[in-house]
């Protein structure tokens, strides 16, 4: 069932570049289910026509605050008073400014004023403007009365710079909306997750590792926060920022990880190990540079600690949730490290193919449990995260209801 089905959805267009991935949105919310309709500034008319939303939106497009036609038929007030959620994507620093200054002077602000609903913005602008003090202060004022930000991402801008500013993706935000309605699935619940590689010092300036980004892991971090859940994040060297509201330890190698996630485990109910963790490091690892001498190089490995199977070999142990990283027979191999390592369930995916899986945005997996597997089509990480922690939650909690039958 599409989860926003009948979901009433009051969207805000503000002035900005990015109000093009608003009709994508539009689009997304509708194909889950929700009744979308669209309030416009004119600085979004600008930059994307009324007629585009209202042709997604199936509905038009309400943009003057005080039209006679639009009172007689959905007026302001009913308008505010409609929505079960006011979303505005992109919110420009501008808008920002007057919705923490309390102004009415639009269709837009004055329903912010005027809805008991929750609001969330979604700034988009350019780094500097985002950066700017009052700007920051004007975000930490809506923060307080409790309007969330959603975003900003941080990257290439439309104007050539690079930072903080961009609107978060129409996946990302239409995945927040989801989980605004989907209530705090994880909410009271410590989550563990280790993500991204491990290197294994071959001497100070060589190591052994592979291609994990930490995309899988630190967005499964993301949506277990955002689930309500108090997370630990256990991260090997990757570059990727802490996801809001996460609680973050650093390490390098195999044996650093093993000792973070076993101080943590013991206060955790559910640990979600996405590392690619090496399997071997360097016995002898030199303590100088290796010079470039003899034709043949022989480096002896020794296996390191398998982090998982030494989780689940504690008594208690958390609800464990592996990955199973393969290029062949990929289901076969999950079930038999589902078993191997005893866990409740395991997440398989195809590390062969340059479209998903290692270091790519994206990934297709197979949530394989003892009593059967439930295939996740090919989607952004971020999304496929939030539908492996509605699952995960989903499990926790039957396992937990049959524990105390
Ligand atoms: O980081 P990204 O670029 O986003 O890519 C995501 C991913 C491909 C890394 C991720 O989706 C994934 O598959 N992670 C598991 C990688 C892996 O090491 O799989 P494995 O099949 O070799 O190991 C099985 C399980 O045992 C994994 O949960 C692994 O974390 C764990 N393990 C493995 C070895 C070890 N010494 N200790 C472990 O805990």
């Amino acid at each position: 069932m599409p989860r926003l089905e009948n979901r009433r959805i009051l969207l805000g267009l503000t002035g900005g570049i990015a109000t093009y991935k608003s009709a994508e949105l539009v689009r997304r919310l509708r194909d889950d289910g929700a009744e979308v309709r669209v309030v416009m500034t004119p600085g979004a008319c600008a930059f994307i026509t009324p007629l585009t939303l209202q042709a997604l939106s199936g509905h038009p497009v309400h943009r003057e605050l005080l039209d006679e036609g639009a009172e007689a038929a959905m007026g302001h007030i009913e308008l505010a008073r409609w929505a079960e959620l006011v979303l505005v994507a992109p919110a420009s620093a501008d808008f920002i400014a007057r919705l923490a200054h309390g102004l009415a002077n639009d269709l837009l602000s004055t329903l912010c004023l005027a809805t008991t609903a929750p609001v969330r913005v979604a700034p988009a602008m350019n780094q500097a403007m985002w950066g700017a003090a009052a700007t920051q202060h004007n975000c930490a004022v809506l923060e307080q009365r409790g309007i969330a930000l959603l975003g900003p991402a941080s990257g290439a801008q439309a104007c050539g710079d690079v930072g903080p500013g961009r609107m978060l993706e129409p996946e990302e935000l239409c995945a927040a909306v989801q989980q605004h309605f989907g209530g705090a699935a994880l909410a009271g619940l410590r989550v563990l997750v280790d993500a991204g590689p491990t290197r294994e010092a071959i001497d100070p300036v060589r190591y052994i590792s592979n291609h994990s980004s930490g995309r899988m892991g630190f967005a499964l971090a993301a949506a277990a926060a955002a689930a309500g859940a108090d997370v630990t994040l256990v991260a090997g060297p990757v570059g990727l920022a802490t996801p809001p509201g996460v609680r973050r330890v650093d390490v390098a190698s195999a044996q650093q990880m093993h000792d973070a996630v076993l101080a943590c485990v013991d206060a955790s109910d559910i640990f979600i190990a996405c590392a690619a963790v090496a399997d071997y490091r360097p016995a002898a690892p030199a303590t100088q540079k290796i010079k470039k001498s003899a034709e043949r190089l022989q480096i002896e490995l020794v296996r390191n600690p398998d982090i998982l199977a030494t989780v689940t070999a504690r008594e208690p142990h958390p609800f464990t949730v592996g990955f199973a990283a393969e290029t062949h027979d990929v289901l076969a191999y999950a079930r038999g490290k589902l078993e191997a390592k005893r866990l409740d369930l395991i997440v398989a995916n195809d590390v062969s193919r340059s479209d998903i899986g290692f270091d790519s945005e994206h990934n297709e997996v197979t949530l394989v449990a003892a009593d059967g597997t439930v295939a996740l089509p090919r989607g952004s990480k971020v999304r496929l995260a939030h539908d492996l922690i509605a699952a995960i939650a989903a499990r926790y909690r039957a396992c937990r209801a049959r524990e105390h039958a």
